[in-house]
């Protein structure tokens, strides 16, 4: 399967626009809706990337009779036969990074430096997970019985649905596929349509690695005619969703009359802790970088500073001054910091927490689109910083997914604990301070799935465990040996070798 997603129009007309396919049972292929939609660029919406089919219920049951009809095949390859593919694929990522990257600055619009360490998080996790190929380790136990061995071991679920977002479009499909792939389920990938040219192009480059064909299929389209389909399908037992709170929790609920296998990592509202001995220039540094990274659009992102008074002045300070100096643009110039906002609601969406702000707290600086010649056809918003915001504020509590920051001034190391976890999610948090007691303290006490210390909230890596507690997710985790959780079934197996009837719990007993 080398085949590649041949644009349908002719590539050789000036200014035509490329239409992509379906990937379904390793060929590429049109929806059967007939209908297709458009990928723009979000720093300069004249720029068409490509049209997408618009998928729809058929597509989706074509793709699930696909991956059906391979998975017998796929579970029965061997583990580390598997783990080959999904090192030639990381390979082929890694000989392909700069071309991916660049595709995602476009189309998405984060900065190429931030789409390289995108790309970069996709290639860690098929390395990692092409190893589990050889690990996927159970437990081998003694019985309580002589003659008698007992020991367990995963097996795969079955049909595996991919729901992702746009924020991440190669790491985090890739934090799904790659363990659903290597522990043996087949897979429908339902990419975000705000990015599915960088679908197509991670969907080129897997079939490209050799996954045989059923293994993986693409179906573009809307949320509520894709991604229904294959949360209503019995055929796809397992369903992995990145998104908001909203869309998780209606998926979870339909998915459970069904009694599938859920795994949601759905929002955050991440705080950063500073204590008055913190070293304010850098917890500047990681603050800038945590809140105004990807223009804010991560689950990861940092929207709370939660500081000690004696700190709150000159960390305000220096906050004003490094997110003024930020350079809004086109992600792929080498001068720009902040890239634009996804789409046109995602501004809206800032803009109206921006009204919301602007009541609740105090406007240090931003809170509009900016004025800069040549941003007017993007999306683009200004970083945005609210001091004096109280920890159950609007805007301290929901997520934004923009560049905008609360500042939150608190009295003491508990204060700012209550403040911290004063909130419906649990994802990640982060604590500057130079006392090792304090930061301890905090490991123990922040109420999410991931703690920093000395550092912002945002640069996960794939070998251990990524996900939130409380309204973050549904006790599932993604990437480290975690993954393999979500996509297998433990069997337990135990093998007599007595000849002869021994009754557990029963025969071993004293009499
Ligand atoms: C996300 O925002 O959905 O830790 C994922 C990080 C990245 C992944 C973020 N490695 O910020």
């Amino acid at each position: 399967m080398t085949q590649t997603a041949t644009p349908a129009t002719d590539p050789g007309r000036a200014n035509s626009t490329p239409t992509y396919q379906l990937f379904i049972a390793g060929e590429w292929v049109d929806s059967t809706t007939g209908e297709t939609f458009e990928s723009r660029n979000p720093a300069n919406t004249n720029d068409v990337v490509g049209r997408f089919q618009q998928g729809g219920p058929a597509d989706v049951a074509r793709a699930i009779r696909a991956a059906e009809m391979a998975g017998p095949m796929w579970r029965r390859t061997p583990a580390p036969k598997r783990g080959e593919i999904l090192y030639r694929f990381g390979q082929l990522m890694a000989d392909n990074k700069e071309r991916l990257s660049r595709a995602m600055t476009r189309e998405m619009g984060k900065v190429l430096a931030e789409a390289r360490g995108d790309v970069q998080e996709g290639i860690d996790i098929a390395f990692l997970m092409a190893g589990e190929g050889r690990r996927m380790f159970g437990d081998t136990v003694p019985s309580e019985l002589p003659d008698k061995w007992a020991m367990s071991i995963r097996q795969p679920i079955g049909v595996a649905g991919i729901i992702t977002p746009w924020n991440f479009p190669i790491a985090i499909p890739c934090w799904k596929m790659m363990p659903a792939l290597v522990t043996g389920n087949t897979v429908i990938f339902k990419p975000s349509s705000d990015t599915p040219h960088c679908a197509t192009l991670l969907v080129e480059l897997m079939a490209e690695a050799g996954f045989p064909a059923g293994t993986v299929n693409l179906v573009t389209g809307a949320g509520s005619d894709v991604g229904d389909a294959i949360v209503e399908s019995p055929d796809v037992p397992v369903i992995s969703v990145t998104g908001n709170t909203a869309t998780g929790r209606r998926i979870a609920e339909r998915a459970a009359r069904r009694l599938k296998r859920v795994s949601l990592e759905l929002g955050g509202k991440n705080g950063i802790v500073v204590l008055a001995d913190a070293d304010l220039d850098l917890a500047t540094d990681g603050i800038i970088w945590s809140a105004f990274g990807t223009t804010g659009q991560r689950c990861t992102a940092c929207s709370r500073v939660i500081v000690e008074r004696p700190a709150l002045e000159p960390l305000l300070e220096r906050l004003e001054r490094r997110a003024r100096a930020l350079r809004l643009g086109d992600g792929l110039e080498p001068t720009t910091d902040v890239g634009p906002l996804i789409n046109d609601a995602g501004r809206s969406k800032v803009e109206e927490y921006i009204g919301i702000g602007r009541r609740e707290g105090e406007l240090v600086m931003g809170g509009g689109r900016p004025e800069t010649p040549g941003l007017q056809n993007g999306f683009f918003f200004e970083p945005t910083i609210f001091a004096g915001v109280k920890p159950m504020d609007r805007i301290g509590q929901e997520e934004i997914f923009g560049p905008v920051l609360s500042v939150i001034p608190v009295d003491d190391y508990q204060g700012a604990v209550t403040a911290l976890n004063q909130t419906r999610y649990g994802l990640s948090s982060s604590i500057y301070t130079s006392d090792a007691n304090a930061a301890f303290r905090a490991m123990r006490d922040f109420e999410t799935g991931i703690v920093y210390v000395n550092a912002g909230t945002i640069g996960a890596e794939t070998h251990l465990p990524f996900g939130g507690v409380k309204e973050t997710g549904n006790g599932h985790r993604e990437a480290g040996h975690a993954a393999l959780d979500t996509y297998t079934e433990w069997k337990a197996i135990y093998v007599d070798f007595s000849g002869r009837l021994q009754r557990a719990q029963i025969d071993n007993q004293p009499d």
